[in-house]
């Protein structure tokens, strides 16, 4: 299957390609890493990434971001980037990406643990992973052509203990690999409307 990971550079997206390209012709997207360019808060930059990569299987979304910061100094416009970045730009994925998939293709977006494990400082990620759950549910009973969709939800990689270990006191930091392996599920598998939880 020809799969673009959006994020591919990331840590999450590091183990989503090494656990599909063993199997499937994976295009890396990212704002300025990967083989092609988009960035998924911006809809006319996703519409031409389809554009450029022509009929594609799957679709896999390794990147979002969100605000983190005390609940009693989180502003609007904070709660805002969650909502339009990691949210939107996921959602905007799916509604553009409708049309160049080929029949029974696939979208596997990211959330994480926060909206059912929550940190200090974490609202607005708890909030926009939620907000994911929702829509994949949504989404997975209204694609049409035999699409199907899902969103990982994994605590936090091995990998990414350096840069978010002091958020995530005591939480037991979830291998790579095994977190790669939900995307690989979730693009060669049969599943729809699922939260992978991967911890
Ligand atoms: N790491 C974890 O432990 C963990 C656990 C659970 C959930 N998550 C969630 O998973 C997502 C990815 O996390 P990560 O830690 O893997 O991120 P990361 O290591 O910071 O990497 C993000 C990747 O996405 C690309 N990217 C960022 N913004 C983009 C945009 N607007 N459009 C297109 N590409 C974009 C970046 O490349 P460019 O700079 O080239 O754009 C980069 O390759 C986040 O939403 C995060 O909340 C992470």
């Amino acid at each position: 299957m020809k799969v673009i990971v959006i994020g591919a550079e990331g840590d999450i997206g590091q183990a989503a390609c090494a656990a599909l390209s063993p199997h499937h012709e994976v295009i890396k997207v990212g704002r300025s890493s990967g083989d092609l360019h988009a960035d998924i808060a911006d809809r006319e930059s996703i519409e031409a990434m389809y554009e450029k990569a022509g009929t594609v299987d799957a679709v896999v979304c390794a990147a979002g971001a969100v605000h983190f910061g005390p609940l009693t100094e989180f502003t609007e416009e904070q709660f805002m980037l969650g909502l339009t970045n990691k949210v939107m730009g996921q959602v905007n994925l799916v509604l553009v990406g409708m049309n160049h998939l080929s029949d029974g293709g696939s979208f596997t977006l990211t959330s994480g643990v926060l909206d059912r494990d929550p940190i200090r400082l974490g609202t607005g990620a708890a909030t926009a992973n939620g907000a994911l759950a929702g829509f994949v549910a949504g989404a997975s009973i209204e694609l049409p052509r035999g699409l199907r969709i899902n969103v990982v939800s994994p605590g936090m990689l091995d990998v990414s203990e350096p840069r978010y270990g002091a958020f995530f006191p005591g939480h037991e930091p979830v291998p790579s690999d095994k977190v790669g392996r939900a995307y690989l599920k979730s693009v060669s598998g049969a599943m729809t409307g699922e939260v992978i939880i991967v911890e």
